[in-house]
């Protein structure tokens, strides 16, 4: 038996561990998510702006934000690069334009799509690599990684959520008023909640954490906390 073939048999694939961390808009997924990966040396996946950047394309092309064909065809061949916090599509940067509000509510018309979500699977799970990875969205403990050492889903209240990301807006000078904030974070909470393929709901094994009152640092303290105790 040659070296190769005795190395293909008998030495498995060492999967990479993930730490995923599932919640609702702005409870502070990607903001923890960021600082785990960096204390652990971990890469990390905002799979948020996956759909994001979906959800731009189809407002640009005029795609349907329904349709599945063209949804599918948007995401044939994404190739996304994340770099030092900044994203760019086919050599255009688009880090500021996907975390616009009409983004995020495209993002999350087009994530009701099941056959767009299939389509986004494999670039998802390609981004698992050693020595981890940190994953942030809806469905990594439930759907796309199944098998994750650790499953955190976040919670804040709605209102704590909505002033948070109103004082984002505001640092960044963008428009934005709290009460459509506000209600713009409702429908989406319920159109993600709702939807059939991939719902946004804890996995049976994950931790549940509400950060409504916490900081970030003692949030990122907790999941260290939990990820060294199941080591
Ligand atoms: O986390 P975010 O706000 O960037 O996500 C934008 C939308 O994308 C959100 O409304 C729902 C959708 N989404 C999803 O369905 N599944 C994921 N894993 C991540 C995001």
């Amino acid at each position: 038996m040659s070296m190769q073939a005795h190395t293909d048999i008998s030495t498995p694939a060492v999967l990479a561990p993930v730490i995923a961390i599932d919640g609702p808009t702005a409870s502070g997924k990607g903001t923890v998510a960021n600082r785990v990966a960096r204390a652990l040396g971990y890469a990390c996946l905002d799979s948020g702006a996956l759909y994001r950047i979906i959800g731009l394309l189809a407002i640009e092309g005029g795609v349907d934000q329904s349709g599945a064909d063209g949804l599918c065809g948007l995401a044939a061949g994404l190739a996304p690069v994340f770099e030092d916090g900044r994203i760019w599509i086919d050599g255009r940067e688009i880090t500021e334009d996907i975390r616009r509000e009409d983004v995020g509510a495209a993002a999350s018309r087009v994530a009701a799509v099941a056959p767009l979500r299939l389509a986004l699977l494999d670039l998802q799970r390609r981004q698992r690599r050693l020595p981890g990875l940190v994953a942030d969205g809806r469905d990594m403990g439930t759907v796309v990684f199944p098998d994750a050492a650790l499953k955190v889903f976040l919670v804040a209240d709605v209102q704590v959520r909505a002033e948070r990301r109103f004082k984002q807006l505001m640092d960044k000078g963008y428009p934005a008023t709290l009460p459509v904030l506000l209600r713009g974070m409702q429908e989406r909470d319920q159109r993600d909640q709702s939807r059939e393929f991939a719902p946004l709901v804890p996995a049976p094994d994950a931790m549940v954490l509400d950060s409504s009152t916490l900081t970030a640092d003692a949030v990122v303290a907790q999941v260290l906390q939990w990820y060294s105790g199941r080591a």
